[in-house]
């Protein structure tokens, strides 16, 4: 599975793809990442990827004109480096605020693909020729706003990868991590300091059917616990 992310700050993925499963499926070449830097793509002495928008009104918007030979040339890279008859299952996202709410069933759907081209927006806008003929799908992370697309970049990356074979240390975690989960200490005293007594009666217990041993009402447990419940 390839990402190919197209930004105006390829830094703010460094750290995060040096961490951990991450760091570990490029590394197990499960996954590839590369950004790809929006000002490459420009013309002018500035590397201009905005401006004023049409009408009026606050803040810039991306220009059209970076994105598509941005994603032109990602699209002819991918398609040369493959025998063309086997060209592979390819799609460019947009990000923003206003696109239809991403969700565990695409990040599944998507990782059946080759290839997922990332255009990160920015909150003031990109030029709407983008989402109408650039992108295959234009996705959001939730009702609020973002500075730009990167954030949601990250969570995409993460939520797809986690489906693929062999991402995951054993294939039971890559199922939605959906019931409260409990470990040692069986009774948490919050006031438990050294040279201190516990204060009476304060104690945060871990449900008792958990201690049980008896699997069918743990079972039974887990499913009245599942969904986001009652996490605050
Ligand atoms: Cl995908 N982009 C931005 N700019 N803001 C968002 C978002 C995306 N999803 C939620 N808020």
């Amino acid at each position: 599975m390839k990402f190919d992310i197209i930004t105006i700050f390829p830094n703010i993925f460094s750290g995060f793809l040096s961490e951990s499963l991450l760091s570990k499926a490029i590394k197990k070449k499960i996954i590839t990442i590369k950004t790809h830097y929006l000002r490459d793509w420009t013309e002018d002495r500035h590397q201009t990827v905005d401006g004023k928008p049409y009408g009026g009104g606050p803040g810039l918007v991306f220009k059209i004109e970076p994105i598509y030979k941005a994603v032109k040339s990602i699209q002819k890279k991918a398609a040369s480096a493959k025998a063309s008859a086997s060209r592979g299952k390819s799609k460019v996202i947009l990000f923003s605020p206003r696109g239809k709410k991403f969700t565990n069933e695409l990040a599944k759907k998507w990782s059946k693909l080759d290839q997922l081209i990332l255009i990160c927006g920015r909150y003031e806008g990109v030029d709407e020729r983008v989402a109408e003929y650039i992108a295959d799908e234009v996705v959001s992370m939730g009702d609020y706003v973002l500075n730009g697309g990167e954030v949601a970049a990250m969570a995409v990356i993460e939520a797809v990868s986690r489906q693929l074979p062999n991402f995951m240390h054993d294939a039971d975690s890559a199922v939605k991590d959906d019931h409260a989960s409990y470990t040692k200490p069986e009774i948490f005293y919050p006031e438990q300091r050294r040279g201190v007594e516990p204060k009476k009666g304060v104690s945060w217990k871990v449900p008792k059917v958990l201690l049980s041993g008896d699997h069918k009402k743990i079972e039974e447990w887990r499913a009245k616990s599942s969904g986001v419940s009652k996490v605050k």
